[in-house]
Parts: structure tokens; sequence; C-alpha cells
């Protein structure tokens, strides 16, 4: 089909052929401007659904969201009937692919349900259905359509825990799910076709599977030997064109792209800070310069005013050790540094080094927030953060040195546990 023909047939609700036996049966969604709440759809989105037909039954792989069901309905009618459906499956239980779900089971009784282990709880919690029947499936386990067939493969947490792929060998057709998705509606469909959208596969890469990145790389250790003709997302252009191309940018996205310039053995700690008055730079640049003399650390110190947080995305991602210094002001951390906690949640920060420091005026409760939200992030937070009153006397500067030293320390598995005595407990001070 031509692209002006395929924009005609998508508008007249027709089902799209991406070859004789599998059709495109999904909804576009032209007019959305922001996705769950927090993703920009400057382009909008399409909820992409799909019909196999084998010599013995049909499957249709994931629905579309509610408000779009006479779309999906519409296309699913041209090319199959309701009682020939043997399976539906599931890649991934959010609402914008099962909201045309429990509709599809009434219409179509006779389909088995299709779904990863771990999605089991959401879709009782989805369906609220007593005696449901579904079947569940892990990597190897297949769908028999006769001439056709699927092949599951278990691709957890990308970016829900339930996720899935399922993988058509007789046709070479990966349905990805919200892998290699992206929010760009364009009803020419196919990537060949449709206008420039790398920039949203960035961004939806950046923002939904980033923080998943070790489960990417399983994802891709599965996916990457698999001959493809075709990779059929869950949103976004259908990748016919050179469909490798975006399994290797995946590839690229999920591997750490600063360690190679870091010598074996070393870690790498980074030190942000704001300053209203110079005196939490004073601390900073104690900390740091201690924490650098410390054998194997690779410290940093970053100056957040004015800045732009998510230019420092790959740094916080390869990053050991983050140290977050900020003044309180009106009992409360400063904007720039929340900015940068906030940039936080679309990267796997789990069991990193984190702590905070800070100059105050009278209360200094920007020290605790933020070690707050960083255990919230599941950093470790093991030092105890250090505050200082105003301008830093030398004593308290050299209390910052050895709070540096103390992490720089902690980073490389040499800071000697210490008995903590109750007077610790009373001081909000740190002391080494
Ligand atoms: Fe497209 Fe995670 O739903």
């Amino acid at each position: 089909m031509s692209a002006a023909r395929i924009v005609q047939a998508v508008a007249q609700r027709e089902a799209i052929p991406l070859s004789p036996r599998v059709h495109w049966v999904g909804a576009l969604d032209p007019g959305l401007r922001s996705f769950d709440i927090i993703l920009k759809t400057a382009n909008g989105t399409s909820y992409n659904a799909y019909v196999v037909r084998g010599s013995h039954g049909v499957a249709v792989v994931d629905t579309v969201k509610r408000e779009f069901s006479a779309d999906f309905f519409a296309r699913l009618e041209q090319v199959a009937e309701y009682d020939e459906i043997k399976a539906i499956v599931l890649n991934h239980l959010e609402p914008d692919h099962t909201g045309a779900l429990p509709e599809l089971m009434e219409r179509a009784p006779n389909a088995q349900l299709y779904i990863s282990n771990k999605a089991q709880m959401m879709l009782k919690a989805l369906l609220k259905r007593e005696n449901l029947a579904f079947t569940t499936v892990d990597t190897g386990d297949r769908i028999d359509l006769g001439d056709r067939s699927l092949r599951f493969l278990h691709t957890p947490y990308l970016h829900w825990p339930d996720t899935q792929c399922a993988y058509l060998a007789e046709e070479q057709i990966l349905f990805s799910g919200d892998v290699f998705g992206c929010h760009f509606c364009d009803a020419r469909l196919f990537n060949d076709f449709t206008g420039d959208f790398r920039f949203s596969f960035e961004y939806y890469y950046a923002h939904i599977m980033r923080p998943f990145r070790d489960f990417v790389v399983r994802a891709l250790d599965l996916i990457e030997p698999l001959p493809l003709g075709l990779i059929a997302p869950a949103h976004g252009p259908i990748l016919r064109d050179r469909p490798s191309d975006y399994v290797k940018r995946y590839r690229e996205l999920a591997s750490p792209r600063l360690k190679r310039e870091i010598h074996p053995g070393e870690k790498t700690l980074l030190v942000f800070y704001i300053s209203s008055y110079g005196n939490t730079a004073r601390m900073a640049e104690a900390i740091h310069s201690a924490a650098q003399e410390i054998s194997g650390v690779r410290a940093s110190l970053y100056d957040l005013e004015g800045g732009d947080t998510e230019t420092f995305a790959d740094l916080l991602e390869e990053a050991d050790a983050i140290v977050l210094g900020s003044p309180t002001i009106n009992g409360d951390a400063v904007k720039p540094i929340w900015d940068l906690l906030s940039s936080l949640t679309v990267i796997d920060m789990k069991g990193k080094l984190g702590a905070a420091f800070g100059s105050y005026g009278w209360s200094g409760e920007a020290v605790r927030m933020i070690e707050d939200r960083l255990r919230g992030l599941k950093l470790r937070v093991p030092l105890q953060g250090v505050r200082v009153k105003l301008i830093p006397t030398p004593e308290e500067i050299l209390q910052c040195h050895a709070f540096g030293r103390a992490l720089g320390e902690e980073l490389m598995g040499r800071r000697e546990a210490r008995v903590i005595d109750m007077s610790d407990l009373l001081t909000s001070q740190y002391s080494a």
C-alpha cells in the first residue's frame, strides 16, 4: 500500500496489512499532549494492536485505550470473525493497551488470554471478575495457530513487571509491547513513510525504559539473536525499515557511556551544590577535595546555579556516589536540588551511595530532607550529613574534609565500622 492509501484506509477504519496474515487494528490519538500526566506527547500517540491469522485460528495481540474501542473493533471485524479468535495476547496490561479487553472478551468468548506470570494480579485487578481463565507464559512458550505460531519472550519491567514480547517466527515479526515504541502519531504508520520520529524514540527510551536499564539489557540478549523482519511496537511507527537499527540503538542507550573512560577499579563521586552566600560552596569544595584524596575515587564538583539538571543524566547514571549540598531557605532545600532529585526518578539509582550537606540560617531542614529523598530513591545513605550554621569556621571546614574522606572510604569499601555513641544520636552534626 502507498502512504496515501494507508492514510485513507486508516481514516476509514480499515485494518492495515503488515503482511497477508498480519494486520494492524489499532487506533490513532493525534490530539494527546501528555501521557500518564508526565510525558510530553507533542505529536500525539497511537495504540497499536495486531491480528495474526494462522491456519487453525486467529490471535489478537494487545488492544487499545477504552475510548478508542470503536476504531479497534471496526478494524478487527474486517479481518476476523469473533469465534475464530483463539488467543488474546496481552504483552502489557497498562490501560492504554487493555481498555478494549473486557468488551473483546465478551465478543470473543472462545479466546484464551495469554499473559506473563507477573501479570496475574494486575489482570484480576483490572477485570474484577471471579473465575477468570488465563494462561501464563514464559520465554519459549508458544501459541500454535497452525501454520503460524507465537513464541513468547519474558521481558519484565519494560516498563512494568508484567511486560513481555511475542515473536512470530514464520514472518520474523516481533510484537514488542512498549519496547521500541514511542509517542508519535502519524497515519502513514510505517517508519519508511512517517516523519522523523527519532527525537520521540529517544525521549521515550529516556523516560520509560532508562530506569530499567538492566532489564533492557536482559531483554536485548533475548531479542538480538532473532531474525527480525519487522518490529510491531505498541506505540508509534511500525518498524519495517531496518528494524535491527532500533535494537542496536537500544543496546547503545543501555550501555554505560562513561565507564569506558574511567580506569578499572576507580569509582566516581559527584558533588552537586548550590549556594546563596558562598557558605555551602565552601563546604562543597572541602568535601570534594577530601574525597578526591582517597585512592580510587574520581570526584567531580558541579554548581547547579543556572544549570539544567537534564544535562547531568548520563553522569548520574554512571556515578557510584552522589553528594548534594543545599542551603535551607524557608525550611526547605532549594529548587535546583529538588529538580536534580526529580530527574533521578528516570535513572536506576538503587544501591548508589548518597549524602547531603549544607549551610543554614536557623532551622537547617534541607540536609535531612535531601537524605530522606535519597533513601526514597533507594540510595544508601550511611553517613549523616554535615550541617553548618551560616559561615563555616575552620573547624567546620575540617569537619567537611572528614566527611569527604569518610565518603570516599565508604565508596571504596575501606571505611571502618565505628561504634555509634549515644551522643552521636543527640547531635545533628556529622563527626569523624
Ligand atoms: Fe503503553 Fe506502558 O503502556
